[in-house]
C-alpha cells in the first residue's frame, strides 16, 4: 500500500472522544518500549509522526493517526511498565480496555512483541483478554534487527511451542524491524487487505 498522507488527528484518554469517522482502524499495543510507535514511523516513512523515547512510558494517550484519509492507525500506551504509580497505571489499563471493548470502528489490534524474549505471562493475559472479549489481533515481533539471521527463526519457533501451551494455534504473526524496515510492506499489504474487506462489506 502507497502512503500519501499520514496526520495525527487527536490525543485523549477517553474512548468517547475518539473520532467518530466510521473509518476502519488498527491499533498497536504491546508492553511499553516494545517499539509501538516506533514502528507506526516506520510504516508511515516519518521519522516522527508519533513520539518514541528509549525510556518506558513515552506514550501516554490513545493517538489517532489518519492514514490516506480512510483508515486510522492507534498509538496507544505501553503496559508492564512498573515505574508508573499504582493509580496511573491503573487509569491506563482502565481507558486501555474500554477502548477494546467500546470502539467499534476497530477491525483488529496488532499486539507488539519483542522478538528476542519468551512469551512474558502480562502479553499472554493481555492476548487472553482480547480474545474473551472477541478483539482479533495479530502479534508482530518488533526489533529483529537485535538477533542474528540465524538465531531470529529460532527465538520465534521458541515463542510459537510456547504460545501453542496455552493456545490451540498460534495467532497470525509478522517480523518486523524499525530500523531496517523489515516485515513493514507486509504489515501495510495485510492492513490495505483488512480495508478492502471493510469497504466491501459496508457498500
Ligand atoms: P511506550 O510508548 O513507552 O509504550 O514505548 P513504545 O512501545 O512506543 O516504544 P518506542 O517506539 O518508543 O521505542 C522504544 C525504544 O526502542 C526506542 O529507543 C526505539 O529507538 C527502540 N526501538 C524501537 N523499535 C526498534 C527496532 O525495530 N530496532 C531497534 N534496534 N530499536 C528499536
Ligand atoms: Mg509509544
Amino acid at each position: 500500500m502507497k502512503i500519501s498522507s499520514a496526520d495525527f488527528i487527536i490525543s485523549n484518554s477517553d474512548v468517547a472522544k475518539c473520532p467518530n469517522n466510521p473509518f476502519p482502524e488498527y491499533a498497536f499495543i504491546g508492553r511499553s518500549n516494545v517499539g509501538k510507535s516506533s514502528l507506526i514511523n516506520a510504516l508511515m516513512s516519518r521519522k516522527s509522526l508519533a513520539k518514541t523515547s528509549g525510556r518506558p512510558g513515552k506514550t501516554q494517550l490513545i493517538n489517532h493517526f489518519l492514514i490516506n484519509k480512510n483508515w486510522f492507525l492507534v498509538d496507544l500506551p505501553g503496559y508492564g511498565y512498573a515505574r508508573t504509580s499504582k493509580s496511573t497505571k491503573k487509569t491506563f489499563q482502565k481507558f486501555i480496555t474500554n477502548y477494546f471493548k467500546q470502539r467499534t470502528q476497530l477491525v483488529s489490534a496488532f499486539v507488539l512483541v519483542d522478538c528476542r524474549h519468551e512469551p512474558q505471562k502480562i502479553d499472554l493475559a493481555f492476548m487472553e483478554w482480547l480474545a474473551t472479549n472477541s478483539v482479533p489481533f495479530f502479534i508482530i515481533f518488533t526489533k529483529a534487527d537485535k538477533l542474528t539471521p540465524n538465531t531470529l527463526p529460532k527465538h520465534i519457533e521458541n515463542y510459537k511451542n510456547k504460545m501453542l501451551e496455552f493456545w490451540e494455534e498460534m495467532p497470525p504473526y509478522f517480523i518486523t524491524s524499525s530500523s531496517s524496515k523489515q516485515g513493514c510492506d507486509e504489515v501495510l499489504t495485510h492492513i490495505d487487505q483488512l480495508n478492502q474487506e471493510f469497504y466491501k462489506n459496508i457498500k
